[in-house]
């Protein structure tokens, strides 16, 4: 029997549990114990780029080819053995129907065949304790930001478990804005790239924030939804209309306009609904929390010294398997 005990966060000591992630386009698993992070390997497909965005179909067969080695080089590299694991952590959703199954069915081969309990976790209640992982001070109450590729919401975290949503998305998320806009430019590689926030957040380090005056949808309305299909069609209306979007220059300026209207929405919502809720602590996670300009601007953003802003290491805030595995 492992040792018994609560960490910092009050989470009881578990022995290690084997967290799995298949929701989307990341094949990933990991081995969390006791809050630490045993191993994470992420396998990230690459082959929908030339499709310019993730074929479910695609997707589950290449879960289904990756999933087990995947699982087996997590537990490889924990130094460990499925029996000597607790218990099973899986994404049950939300997510694509097809990759989601590929998960579930193998924990749960897992689960029978070993005799560990099988945990389902809700994916974006991942993305909220990938915050805490690193963070141990990270206690409830607080606001999160969780802004992905399929998801753009304000949630207070009232306790860990009782959620309320603030307000989420009316149409695109803004990953997916970065996405698309990626794509618009170019910037997708085929085979390599699949994910458009990084390529932007490079190409817009050598443009102008305010050269373009993209729609920010919005922000200044009441209540903390957002929109971002309506700064998506300014920009494919912008490159389509002007002529010299083969000079870098230009281009560079679109990315980096483009990617302030995103910030800025997101950062003054945020803040916006920090206020209201009278808490003085906001967490920021999902992809796109990992776009080093809006984590500064977040930090530039807050109203006083005693005000915290969390965000997980970039490779925590996009999909991976520690935050299932630790949410389970
Ligand atoms: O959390 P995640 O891996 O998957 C979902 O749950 O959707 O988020 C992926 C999204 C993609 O849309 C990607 O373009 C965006 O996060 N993303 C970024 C950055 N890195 C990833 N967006 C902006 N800047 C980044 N550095
Ligand atoms: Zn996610």
């Amino acid at each position: 029997m492992e040792q018994q005990g609560k960490n910092t966060n009050g989470w009881a000591w578990e022995k290690p549990v084997l967290g799995i992630e298949t929701s989307c386009d990341e094949t990933a698993a990991s081995v969390v114990a006791d809050g630490r992070i045993l191993s994470n390997v992420v396998f990230s497909q690459t082959d929908h780029s030339r499709f310019g965005g993730v074929v479910p179909e695609l997707a589950s067969r290449n879960h289904i080819r990756k999933v087990i080695p995947t699982i087996l080089s997590a537990v490889e590299a924990a130094d460990l053995s499925l029996e000597k694991l607790g218990g099973v952590a899986v994404t049950q959703g939300p997510g694509l129907a097809g990759c989601l199954l590929v998960g579930i069915s193998v924990a749960k081969g897992i689960a029978l065949g070993s005799g560990l309990p099988l945990i389902g976790v809700h994916h974006i209640e991942g993305h909220l304790i990938a915050g805490a992982l690193e963070h141990p001070d990270l206690d409830p109450p607080f606001l999160a930001l969780v802004a992905s590729g399929g998801h753009t919401e304000l949630i207070h975290v009232t306790a860990w478990g009782t959620y309320g949503v603030l307000g989420r998305t009316r149409d695109d998320a803004a990953g997916e804005a970065f996405d698309k806009v990626a794509k618009l430019l170019g910037l997708l590689e085929e085979g390599k790239v699949t994910m458009g926030g990084p390529p932007i957040s490079a190409m817009a380090e050598s443009g102008d924030p305010e050269a373009f005056d993209f729609p920010r949808g919005l922000r200044d309305a009441d209540g903390f939804d957002f929109s971002f299909s309506g700064l998506k069609t300014a920009v494919l209306y912008h490159l389509r209309d002007r002529s010299d979007t083969q000079n870098s220059k230009e281009r560079a300026d679109v990315a980096a306009s483009f990617q302030a209207a995103v910030i800025d929405v997101l950062v003054h919502k945020t803040l916006q609904a920090a206020r209201h809720l009278g808490v003085a602590r906001v967490l920021m996670t999902g992809g796109v929390a990992a776009n080093a300009s809006l984590r500064a601007k977040m930090k530039s953003g807050v109203p006083d010294r005693n005000f915290r802003v969390y965000a997980p290491s970039p490779h925590l805030c996009t999909d991976n398997a520690a935050m299932i595995a630790a949410a389970g």
